[in-house]
């Protein structure tokens, strides 16, 4: 959510930036803006409402220089124009700053500023940083650090923060509390951005900075330290991901290249990790041994929008396989309802980015109360990924679409190779296990089926693309199944879209049912389909239309996609990936902005 990019070194900062923008564009896109830093012009700004190609055609002519910092904007305080776009400027025009997060007392800053006579020209929260700065700098701060941690010190809130001041052309500061900031280290060439997505097609040397942290980026060289001054050790690491992961690869959308990599998203997230001789799982940064693993009494996961419906997944099959009580909440809700915290209890949150600011509120209050959290986390090293005690990356590779899909298939595995893990630590049989493992490696080859589907797939969202709203139904294991399809047809088509457990349907949602609002039903071949079957009589009585995900022809459904049949366990796994398609050309009929739908942003680093 918001992203931010910078760079100091000899090449021409403005296409770079430009292009690390586009690649960080899935974070914001209602505005965006750059400042760049020359000897002969000083510190130059460009602005544009809208997308960066809009900021691209209004770039001046000579707009050069080495050093610069830019922004892609997701309008947080203030609508998304020209003046609110960053980057902000203080009244002389010599501090430039950029800025990913909220301040939370910008309201106070900007009307005592107002009150000392400082006039603000933008509606943002942002803005009140960069005269902060300028302040501490007439106020005597000697060095442009000095005079961000001065000016960091009124704030309070969230921020990943990139400052660029012309006094002190030599060097890019930068901060971070609660938003990602990563440098990348380069031959004579530095950068920061958001997200290694902006660095790797220059360098896979990253440093991550923790909060509290703050850096000095300058072209050989930068430092670490505390938001207090203390030097801090950082040393690089290299990113796993290279540049190609992060390109479109011959399709159309990210949407569609991040749907058809699935089969071997899921062969990633298995590989190297089950013993099919004893039907064990190893999960080398777990960190709950068998003792441990034993006494957990019940497991709470947490996460935010298909992460959440990924946990629901994950919560039923820790129940199944393991046999211990589990559930799944939005950590949204969760953060701010007080819960009683359990020492007896697991708790996992759950995050494609590892950045969201609700789930990663919700691990710092566990902690603060002594609980034991793990991780399944899709981003190496991110803020969830080191605040956790442990967990299981899930290994999906770079997700760019805004929209999650392999990334929530991927989860789901994890979890299912999780929930194997505590089983056969408790009380699953060998049997079972094995099962269960040929179920999941059953999964690719059943993923390439799925895919081989497409055309019909195409050809049936087409013929319910004029919807005025769906219903999406499932029972227990096709529950969760309809609350991700249901999110993702609504977030890429913006057709409304409800969700509800197949048997509530009776209990009031049927009053919405009539030949243009569609049903998806749900109904794997488990021990629930007779009572599914019923649902669906339930529906054709109003004159409903029906489209039916099964394992096999419903006769009662206008429409059904055959689904392979895995382990009934682990169905709702691949029940997934058809809606996935189906949300796609859904929107691909509506002529939709498929990786970037309206109001949306990925990693939602606000709360
Ligand atoms: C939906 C979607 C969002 C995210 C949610 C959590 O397609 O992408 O609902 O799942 O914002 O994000 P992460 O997983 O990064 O914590």
């Amino acid at each position: 959510m918001c992203g931010i990019v910078g760079y100091i070194g000899k090449r021409d900062v403005a296409p770079l930036l430009l292009e690390g923008l586009q690649r960080l564009e899935y974070r914001g896109y209602d505005s965006a803006g750059i400042a760049v830093h020359s000897r002969s012009a000083g510190l130059r700004t460009a602005k544009a409402q809208g997308r960066v190609r809009e900021l691209e055609s209004r770039i001046p002519k000579r707009f050069t220089g080495t050093t610069g910092i830019a922004h892609t904007r997701w309008a947080t305080h203030g609508a998304p124009t020209d003046a609110n776009a960053h980057p902000h400027l203080d009244t002389e025009g010599k501090v430039a700053v950029v800025h990913n997060g909220i301040i939370d007392n910008a309201s106070d800053l900007r009307a005592k500023l107002t009150a000392d006579g400082v006039p603000l020209a933008s509606d943002t929260d942002t803005e009140v940083l960069a005269h902060l700065v300028a302040r501490a700098g007439a106020d005597g701060a000697e060095t442009l650090e000095e005079a961000v941690r001065q000016a960091l010190r009124h704030v309070e809130g969230t921020y990943g923060i990139a400052v660029l001041h012309e006094d002190f052309p030599d060097r890019i500061v930068v901060a971070r509390n609660g938003s990602p900031v990563v440098l990348g280290i380069g031959e004579r060439e530095m950068f920061v951005a958001s997200d290694v997505a902006a660095l790797v097609s220059h360098t896979r040397q990253v440093v991550t900075l923790g909060d509290g942290e703050m850096a000095t980026i300058k072209a050989d060289d930068y430092r670490t330290y505390t938001t207090e001054g203390s030097r801090t050790s950082a040393s690089p690491e290299t990113v796993e991901w290279a540049a190609e992961s992060y390109d479109m690869g011959g399709h159309d959308t990210y949407m569609h290249k991040e749907i058809a990599e699935q089969a071997d998203a899921v062969d990633r997230v298995l590989r190297g990790r089950i013993d099919d001789r004893f039907a064990t799982v190893h999960l080398g940064g777990l960190n709950l041994d068998a003792r441990e693993a034993r006494g957990v009494r019940r497991v709470k996961i947490l996460g935010c929008g298909s992460a959440y419906h990924a946990g629901m997944i994950g919560a039923q099959l820790i129940e199944e396989l393991a046999r211990i009580p589990a559930d799944a909440e939005p950590a949204s809700e969760f953060r701010y309802r007080n819960p009683v915290v359990d020492p007896d209890t697991l708790y996992i949150a759950v995050s494609q980015s590892g950045e969201t600011y609700d789930t990663l509120a919700a691990v710092q209050e566990l902690k603060r109360k002594g609980a034991r959290v793990l991780g399944v986390v899709n981003v190496v090293g991110s803020a969830i990924a080191r605040e956790t005690d442990g967990g299981v990356y899930v290994h999906a590779g770079p997700e760019v679409c805004v929209v999650s899909t392999k990334c929530f298939t991927n989860t789901a595995v994890a979890f299912a190779l999780l929930a194997l893990h505590l089983g056969r630590i408790r009380d699953l049989s060998v049997a079972d296990g094995k099962r269960i493992i040929a179920g999941l490696r059953a999964l690719p080859g059943q993923i390439a089926e799925i895919m081989a589907e497409e055309p019909r797939i195409e050809k049936l969202a087409g013929e319910y693309a004029q919807a005025r709203s769906m219903m999406f139904v499932g029972r227990v294991r096709g529950y969760p199944v309809a609350r991700e399809a249901s999110l993702k047809l609504k977030e890429v088509s913006y057709i409304h879209a409800e969700a509800y457990p197949a048997s509530e349907l009776k209990h009031g949602p049927l009053a919405l049912i009539e030949p243009a609002v569609p049903t998806v039903a749900i109904l794997p071949d488990d021990e629930l389909l007779d009572k599914n079957r019923a649902t669906l009589e339930e529906i054709k009585a109003r004159s409903g239309t029906i489209l039916a995900l099964a394992h096999s022809e419903q006769e009662k459904a206008d429409h059904t996609l055959v689904v392979p049949r895995n382990e009934p366990e682990l169905d709702p796994i691949l029940m997934g990936i058809p809606l996935q398609l189906f949300a796609y050309h859904t929107a691909l009929a509506l002529g939709r902005d498929i990786d970037k739908p309206r109001n949306l942003a990925k990693s939602v680093t606000v709360e």
